[in-house]
């Protein structure tokens, strides 16, 4: 087999670059670990910035996030028996967040590029990124059965934090900057109607909290846990309890509960590869760099390298210029830090970091009540989780 770009991944980097690179007339094949009826399920991200937005309806995928997305213009913060808005229609007038499942993003895309005839090759296996310091990198793999081969002008490794494309770059070629957090966040989706109109980011001594949502009809939770926390330790009711504590802090505010879907643990670490680059490998997304989920920002981070690929891969086409190309990972890797700090603080700020750590936590709630009562500190935090248009 034979195109121009070969992805490894059908995550939304991925399947966004193979829709954009489509629109450019520029072919590829998308070669994908697990089946499609896995990746459109898999519950993940939920928030996505006015750019994120912007690129899909601009594009043609977002007809239904347009019609079934939810738009935010404001979000909560709950500390000391009290909530705070973070009100994005005054600190940064016309730009808001939308909630829309990750895993719907992944339905529309796998969808339009089906649609165009576009070619994603799932439950591959053995994928090996092979000749990648040269102009004619291969991806061996194998497919029903069979071991094949895909030569390609490039290669995009869109296969999220554990693939194959980063672990093919030699040793020495990449360095890793990366931070572990001593918690995790339990996931939580429900059969119920959210408690609140928006987000609540909550604070509480017994550690982080937050209340989101997929629909009318269904919320997402979020608990802090013990980093390597079982699962199995937190039936339903254990849950509910938890989350009460630490979120019905508000005189009069009251939690709905319903029959959980689902139940998750994702440790939370922070981690950059640099450069996003080796010869003819380009890494994108959750490949190059991870994000504590605190800023929401992974999905969004994932959106925008593909969308500076592309534009590079688009003038290399188009007249064999190669400046963006050399730029790709310096460009990505601006916004890629500002972004890290971004979550690292958000995570830092509303997470409990040990029962000992008094100065920790006094820093947090002068951070807190600073923001609840400055508008140049709120307005700071508005900007970076609605996503700057510029970094
Ligand atoms: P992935 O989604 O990981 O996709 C990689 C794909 O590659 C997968 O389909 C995988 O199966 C495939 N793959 C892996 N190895 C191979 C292989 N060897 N061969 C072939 N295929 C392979 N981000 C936000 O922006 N907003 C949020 O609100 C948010 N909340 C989050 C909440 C949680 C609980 C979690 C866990 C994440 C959250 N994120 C959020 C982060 C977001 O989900 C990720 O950043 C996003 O999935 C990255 O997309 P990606 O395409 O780079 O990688
Ligand atoms: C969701 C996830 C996040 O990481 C976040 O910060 C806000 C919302 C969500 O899944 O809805």
């Amino acid at each position: 087999m034979r195109t121009q770009v070969g992805i490894v991944g059908a995550g939304p980097a991925g399947l966004l670059l193979s829709h954009l690179l489509h629109l450019h007339g520029i072919g590829s094949v998308v070669l994908e670990a697990h089946s499609r009826d896995y990746v459109e399920k898999r519950v993940r991200a939920g928030v996505l910035e006015q750019g994120t937005v912007n690129t899909l309806v601009g594009t043609g995928v977002g007809d239904r996030l347009l019609r079934e997305g939810l738009v935010h213009h404001g979000i909560e913060l709950r500390f000391g028996g009290r909530p705070h808005r973070i009100a994005f229609e005054r600190l940064v007038p016309g730009r808001a967040i939308t909630i829309y499942g990750q895993q719907e993003v992944v339905k529309d895309l796998i969808a339009a590029r089906l649609a165009a005839g576009g070619q994603i090759l799932f439950e591959v296996s053995d994928v090996v990124p092979d000749d990648i310091a040269t102009a004619c990198p291969v991806i061996s793999f194998t497919h029903d059965g069979h071991r094949r081969r895909l030569d390609c002008d490039v290669i995009a490794g869109c296969d999220g934090s554990h693939g194959v494309c980063r672990a093919a770059i030699p040793d020495g070629a990449l360095t890793v900057f990366a931070r572990e957090y001593p918690f995790a966040w339990l996931g939580v989706l429900a059969e119920v109607p959210p408690s609140a109109d928006e987000l609540i980011y909550a604070h509480s001594d017994r550690g982080f909290a937050l209340h989101s949502m997929r629909s009318p009809s269904l919320s997402r939770f979020y608990l802090q846990v013990d980093r390597d926390e079982d699962v199995a330790k937190w039936p339903d009711e254990r849950f509910w309890a938890e989350l009460r504590v630490r979120i019905e802090t508000v005189p009069g505010w009251r939690l709905r509960d319903g029959p959980v879907l689902e139940k998750i643990v994702t440790p939370m670490r922070s981690f950059v590869a640099e450069p996003m680059r080796y010869g003819s490998l380009y890494l994108a997304g959750d490949a190059a760099h991870i994000v504590p989920p605190t800023g929401a920002k992974g999905l969004n981070l994932a959106a925008f390298d593909v969308g500076v690929l592309t534009e590079a891969l688009a003038a290399w086409y188009a007249d064999g210029s190669t400046g963006l190309l050399d730029e790709y990972s310096a460009t990505c890797l601006r916004r890629v830090w500002r972004v890290q700090h971004f979550s690292w603080w958000m995570t830092t700020l509303l997470h409990t970091f040990g029962d000992d750590d008094g100065y920790g936590r006094r820093l947090q709630r002068s951070q807190l009540e600073y923001v609840a009562s400055s508008d140049a500190a709120a307005a700071s935090l508005a900007e970076n989780y609605v996503g700057l248009a510029r970094v």
